[in-house]
C-alpha cells in the first residue's frame, strides 16, 4: 500500500536520559502537509520528541516514519527533516546569504549554484535585499527568517521548529506568526513547531498535539481541541475554561459560556475575587461553594453596564449544554 507523501508517524516512541523517561511511548500520525503544533507545559518532553524527529536525539525505543520510510536511524542530514533551533545560532561572521547557503556548502554545492538557491530562499522569506549583510546588523525578526531560509534550502519534507518565536516581542511574534502559516501553506510541506503557548498554539495550528508528562494527553485540530478538552489537564492548559467539580463528575466550561448575573437571578451564588479588564473584554474571578474558582468572560460593554467589583455578590448562570464532561 502507498502512503500518501510527506507523511510522518511515530510509533510508540520513547526517549530515556538515564533513569528520566522523557518521552513515554508516544505514538501520533502527523497530517501531511499541515501545520501541527506540540504544546505542552515545561520539562514535558516537547523537544526532545522534536530532536528524535530531527535525528539530534536517539530514540530509545519505537520508530519514525517519513514519507513510509523508517528514518528512526538515519542520521539528521539523511531524513528528509530540518530543524531551526530557538537561538537561531547564525554564523555571526558569515553574511545573511552565506548562512542561508551554508549546508548547500556542506555538500559540495557549488559557488553558482549556492548562491541561485540561497537567492531564491531569501525570496521566499522576503529578505532579498539584505542578503549582504551580517547577522548582528539584524532585527531578531529578520535573523529568525535568516534562519527558517537557512532550515528550508535543504527542501525538507517536514521542517521542525523548536519555539521559534519565543526570542521575539509580542508584536514581532504576531507577524512571524502570520509569515510562518502562510510559509507552510505556500510549501506545503509539514511544520512541527513547539510552543508552550496557548494562543500560538491556535492561531497557528491545524492540529494542536498536547503532551503532559512525556505523554501525548489530546491530539486533535485546533478548534475541537479548544471546544472539546478531554481532561482537566486540557482545558486548564489550552485556556479559555473552567474546570468544575459537580456532585456527578468534572465538567468544563468555556469562561466566555458563563454568564453573570444578579444574585437573584443566578444559578449559583458567587463571590468576586478579582476583576480584569482585558481590553476587548473583563475577566471576573468569583467563588462559588465548595471555594472553587470560575471565571466569567464578559464583553467589555455588557460588564460596564453593570460594573462589578472584588467583594460583591453576584449570580452565575450557564446553559447546561455547554458543559463538558471531562475524563480525568
Ligand atoms: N540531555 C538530557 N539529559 C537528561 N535529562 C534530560 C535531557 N534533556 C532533557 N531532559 C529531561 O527530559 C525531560 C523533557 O525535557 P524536554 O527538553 O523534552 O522538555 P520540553 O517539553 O521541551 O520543556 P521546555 O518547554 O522547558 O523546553 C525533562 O525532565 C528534562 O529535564
Ligand atoms: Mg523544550
Amino acid at each position: 500500500m502507498n502512503k500518501p507523501v510527506l507523511d510522518l508517524e511515530l510509533i510508540s516512541v520513547t526517549k530515556r536520559y538515564g533513569p528520566t523517561v522523557a518521552v513515554d511511548a508516544i505514538s501520533h500520525h502527523f497530517k501531511p502537509s499541515s501545520y501541527t503544533c506540540l504544546l505542552g507545559p515545561s520539562g514535558c518532553g516537547k523537544s526532545s520528541t522534536l530532536r528524535m524527529i530531527a535525528g539530534h536525539e536517539s530514540i530509545s525505543e519505537g520508530s519514525i516514519l517519513l514519507a513510509g520510510r523508517d528514518i528512526s536511524r538515519l542520521p539528521p542530514a539523511k531524513r528528509g527533516t530540518a530543524m531551526m533551533f530557538q537561538s537561531y545560532a547564525l554564523f555571526p561572521h558569515l553574511s545573511v546569504v552565506d548562512n542561508v547557503a551554508f549546508s548547500l556548502k556542506m555538500k559540495g554545492v557549488d559557488l553558482k549554484e549556492r548562491r541561485t538557491k540561497a537567492g531564491e530562499m531569501l525570496e521566499l522569506v522576503d529578505l532579498s535585499v539584505l542578503s549582504d549583510r551580517l547577522p548582528d546588523q539584524l532585527s531578531g525578526g529578520q535573523q529568525q527568517r535568516v534562519a527558517l531560509a537557512r532550515a528550508l534550502i535543504t527542501r525538507p519534507q517536514a521542517l521542525l521548529l523548536d519555539e521559534p518565536l519565543s526570542a521575539l516581542d509580542p508584536f514581532l511574534r504576531v507577524r512571524m506568526r502570520t509569515e510562518l502559516k502562510r510559509l507552510q501553506k505556500e510549501l506545503g510541506i509539514s511544520f512541527v513547531h513547539v510552543t508552550h503557548g496557548q494562543d500560538e498554539a491556535l492561531a497557528l495550528a491545524d492540529e494542536i498535539v498536547v503532551m503532559n508528562n512525556a505523554v501525548i494527553e489530546q491530539a486533535g485540530p485546533a478548534r475541537e481541541v479548544f471546544k472539546a478538552p478531554k481532561t482537566s489537564f486540557v482545558a486548564q492548559f489550552i485556556g479559555g475554561h473552567n474546570v468544575i467539580a459537580l456532585p456527578e463528575g468534572r465538567y468544563s466550561i468555556r469562561t466566555d459560556e458563563v454568564a453573570v448575573t444578579t444574585a437573584e437571578k443566578g444559578t449559583l451564588s458567587a463571590n468576586v475575587m478579582a476583576v480584569e479588564y482585558q481590553g476587548t473584554h473583563v475577566s471576573i474571578m468569583a467563588k462559588i461553594a465548595g471555594d472553587q474558582e470560575v471565571t466569567a468572560l464578559v464583553a467589555e460593554g455588557d460588564f460596564f453596564e453593570h460594573p462589578q467589583n472584588p467583594g460583591d455578590q453576584i449570580g452565575l448562570t450557564w446553559d447546561k449544554n455547554n458543559l463538558h464532561k471531562l475524563t480525568a
